[in-house]
């Protein structure tokens, strides 16, 4: 029995170097279940890196790293999906020869012995079907379902690439930089559904640059800057933290 529910996620002195360069220095960080956590921070302070230390594209170089206080610090990326994280890319990675519905049908888990090779089976599995419709529909994407991914404009992308996080069913969404490049109503598409997902009992971390976005969204803050965690709270406590302003959003008054 657990009186307390332990975080979602939780990073606990998370350090990551790059030979000499420390990227990360002893980073922790809680989500909660159904919380919306954003990291935020000046270019090159760590945030990608934070996402490639949760999701095992990179090996922490000290510290632990815990889905439902289940350590997966060392475990391989796939593996980690597996447990129930998935996220979006900084850089958008689409499938150069897949349509929108495609992408939602790979990503699906592979089940059974021989799921990996039978690839194909799953185009005809009507459960891989009816999950893929729903998320089609619910990120509003039906009408581009047919086309090739990559043909589209780039919110459309990066639209494409929540879903198929999405679609596997995940506990925690990572999403590096989800509105960048989106317009003003796209982003608060985004928003909504995002909100939507959380009452479905999803646990958010999002990297974001656009802090209206970020101050309308997350329930909770943490700001980095050279790796160090600098401030973390609600965005009324971050909009108006010295260490903030000046590190941060000072840059840009
Ligand atoms: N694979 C790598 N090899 C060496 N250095 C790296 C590597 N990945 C990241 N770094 C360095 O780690 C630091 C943090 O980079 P990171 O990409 O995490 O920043 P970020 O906060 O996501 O920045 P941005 O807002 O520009 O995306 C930078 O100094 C970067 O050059
Ligand atoms: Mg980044």
């Amino acid at each position: 029995m657990t009186l307390i529910t332990p975080p979602r996620l939780k990073l606990d002195r998370v350090t990551k170097t790059f030979g000499g360069v420390y990227a990360l220095t002893e980073l922790s960080l809680e989500v909660a279940p159904r919380q919306i956590v954003g990291l935020i921070g000046p270019n090159g302070a760590g945030k990608t890196t934070t996402f490639n230390v949760i999701t095992g594209a990179y090996r922490a170089t000290s510290g632990t790293v815990l889905l439902d206080a289940h350590a997966v610090t060392s475990e391989p990326s796939h593996r980690i999906a597996r447990a129930g994280i998935m996220r979006t890319f900084q850089n958008i990675r689409l499938f150069s020869d897949m349509t929108v519905w495609e992408h939602l049908l790979v990503a699906q888990p592979h089940t059974g012995p021989f799921a990996r090779r039978l690839l194909p089976m799953r185009f005809s599995n009507p459960h891989v079907i009816e999950r893929a419709e729903e998320v089609l529909e619910f990120f509003g994407l039906g009408d581009v379902r047919n086309r090739l991914a990559r043909s589209l404009p780039y919110g459309l992308q990066r639209k494409v690439e929540m879903a198929r996080a999405v679609t596997a069913r995940p506990k925690l969404l990572l999403l590096d930089e989800p509105v960048a490049g989106m317009n003003h109503d796209e982003a608060e598409t985004i928003r909504t559904l995002m909100l939507r997902l959380r009452e479905e009992g999803l646990s958010i971390l999002l990297i974001e640059h656009d802090m209206a976005f970020v101050m309308n969204l997350c329930d909770q803050l943490y700001v980095l800057d050279f790796g160090v965690l600098i401030a973390q709270g609600r965005p009324d406590e971050i909009r108006t933290n010295p260490a903030v302003l000046d590190a941060y959003l000072g840059q840009a008054a």
